[in-house]
């Protein structure tokens, strides 16, 4: 690059970061450790919550020393008392249960021995309840989060979001499911209390002595962390009592980046009442469901008509297609490398190699996630209802850009996977992240770089590729605040058998905060900027993409 371009280029930079640093006063105020976040006079919250993120020790395995651990440990200050359902000698924090309407206070403490912050994945709150990460607290620092619950029914979760630090501290542990419940939710007649159960799917790698491995390097970055031992609600081989009724499972992708196509193993299909913290207007029923890391789907698993002692595993089933051609190729296709780990799930030996990609366990393997068994024969179950929870449909009517949507260009760059061309500023934002408030958008997200060759198969190969393509794999894509509507998904490039394996998988039908977009996907969605001013995230799920840099923000004004 000449030294013209360069000043030119520093020169851009510096002028943008002026503009930024008006536009967001309170950052620089962030940065210098001068905010000291106190309770807002005037605001009476339903609800108190101490929460604190530390170190501890829990048994994750069933034998052996217990697994050092980062935890989210929180105590009700205030408001109903199954606000928090702890879950003991567990690494995943409490589960939180709000309702709509409810105001929330939650007092942060920050014990661990590097900065953290937390963020509310798919509630919808003011900027700075949000989590960003210019509001990351240090050792010792309290952060007060403040917002009423706006959601309607359904499935969130709350993670650690400090930049760069987030895959790692969230692998460590820092994260929990939060459910939220309504009046209309109320009127429908779905399993409930004992039978209302979280189904968190997360990968860990063990080392002999049951502590936590995380990838170093940055290969494994590239694609993202797989781990050989799948866990369920924080233990591995997970087994589930359930009567012969119907169950609501609030399955989570909790993981890092692994992949999860859940399917039942005697071929009965999958049905969802839910998606990202909403409830579907009505049931979808799949052969299998995709859930990328992020994700959530609401299950209606009815074990009814089964008899006492049968017992169901649920899968995850062989797919290909979401990693770079470099790695299928060397893991061998999903579908041929045959299947790993069988019926325990669990830890999956020392099979396979591939270190360098970081996991025994290849992304679109074959293994089982949980088995439930039925122990009890019961005479009455809810019945799955036919229409759920209405809701609006957005349309392109709704927007006031259907012909100019607002791009998420994904690309990746050698070693640095971006948005719209750009890595991660925390003080910065391009004119196309600028938004005023009230606005409802349509965005297309889409993938940069040449992907029509992809559909060339097998050897194009890497050579001619360049680096783009040749890292080209599919990525979960988050937008913090309001929920969207997924309005349309093209497929541009891929592999058709590839793409077969997936393509059933996706429920578009509801409430996203989260999408999974394929190789040579391109999927339009509308989105509504309500409420509340300030800067909101977007960015990959795959959380080693996103401390790779692959998130921006858009500032709505
Ligand atoms: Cu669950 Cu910004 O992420
Ligand atoms: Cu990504």
């Amino acid at each position: 690059m000449s030294k013209t371009n360069n000043n030119r280029r520093q020169f851009l930079q510096h002028s943008a970061l002026g503009i930024a640093s008006a536009a967001f006063p309170g950052l620089l105020l962030a940065k210098a450790g001068q905010v000291k976040s106190a309770p807002t006079r005037g605001f009476n919250p339903d609800i108190e919550i101490e929460m604190t993120a530390r170190q501890g020790f829990v048994p994750v395995l069933k034998s052996g020393p217990n697994t050092r651990v980062q935890k989210y440990y929180a105590k009700l200050l205030k408001g109903p008392k199954d606000t928090l359902q702890h879950l003991k000698g567990n690494y995943l924090g409490p589960i939180i249960n709000y309702e709509k309407g409810q105001k929330v206070r939650i007092y942060f403490f920050n014990e661990l021995s590097e900065p953290s912050i937390i963020h509310w994945h798919g509630l919808h709150v003011p900027q700075k309840s949000d989590g960003h990460p210019m509001y990351s607290i240090q050792p010792g620092e309290r952060f007060v989060y403040e917002f009423e619950v706006m959601n309607r029914a359904g499935t969130s979760f709350y993670h650690s979001h400090s930049h760069e630090l987030t895959a790692e501290q969230v692998y460590q542990g820092l994260a929990g499911l939060i459910t939220v419940t309504d009046d209309a939710e109320k009127k429908l007649d779905l399993p409930r209390g004992e039978y209302d159960l979280p189904l968190v799917i997360q990968d860990r790698t063990f080392n002999n002595r049951n502590q936590l491995q995380y990838l170093h390097g940055m290969h494994g970055r590239m694609t993202g962390f797989l781990g050989d031992t799948i866990l369920v609600n924080g233990k591995p081989n997970m087994e589930f009592s359930v009567k012969s009724r119907a169950y609501r499972f609030r399955a989570l992708n909790g993981s890092n980046s692994r992949i999860y196509k859940l399917a039942w193993d005697d071929g009965t299909p999958l049905t969802a009442i839910g998606t990202d913290a909403g409830l579907l207007e009505k049931p979808e029923t799949r052969p299998y469901i995709m859930l990328a890391s992020g994700e959530r789907v609401d299950l209606w698993l009815d074990f009814s008509n089964r008899p006492v002692g049968s017992k169901l595993v649920m899968y995850s089933l062989p797919f290909s297609g979401t990693m770079p051609p470099m790695y299928e190729k060397m893991q061998g296709k999903s579908g041929m490398g045959g299947m790993r780990g069988g019926m325990k799930g669990g830890r999956m030996g020392n099979r396979g190699g591939m270190g360098m990609m970081g996991g025994k366990l290849a992304q679109g393997t074959k293994f089982a996630i949980a088995t439930f068994k039925v122990t009890e024969k019961v005479s009455d179950s809810p019945k799955l209802p036919s229409s759920l929870i209405k809701f609006e449909r957005l349309t392109e009517s709704d927007v006031d850009n259907a012909n100019n949507p607002l791009p998420i260009a994904i690309s990746m760059k050698p070693m640095s996977p971006q948005l719209n061309g750009k890595s991660f500023s925390m003080d910065r934002v391009m004119d196309i992240e600028r938004v005023p408030l009230g606005s409802i958008k349509k965005i297309k997200i889409f993938h940069e770089h040449g992907m029509k060759n992809n559909s060339i198969k097998g050897k194009g190969g890497m050579g001619m590729m360049g680096g783009g393509m040749m890292m080209s794999m599919a990525h979960p894509i988050h937008l913090h605040g309001q929920q969207y509507q997924i309005i349309s998904r093209k497929m541009e490039g891929m592999r058709n058998d590839d793409y077969a394996t997936v393509k059933e998988g996706f429920i578009d039908t509801g409430w996203k905060d989260t999408v999974l977009v394929m190789p040579g996907e391109e999927i339009e969605i509308i989105k509504p900027f309500q409420d509340f001013k300030g800067n909101f995230l977007y960015h990959c799920h795959n959380l080693e993409h996103e401390d790779l840099g692959m998130m921006r923000q858009f500032y709505v004004y």
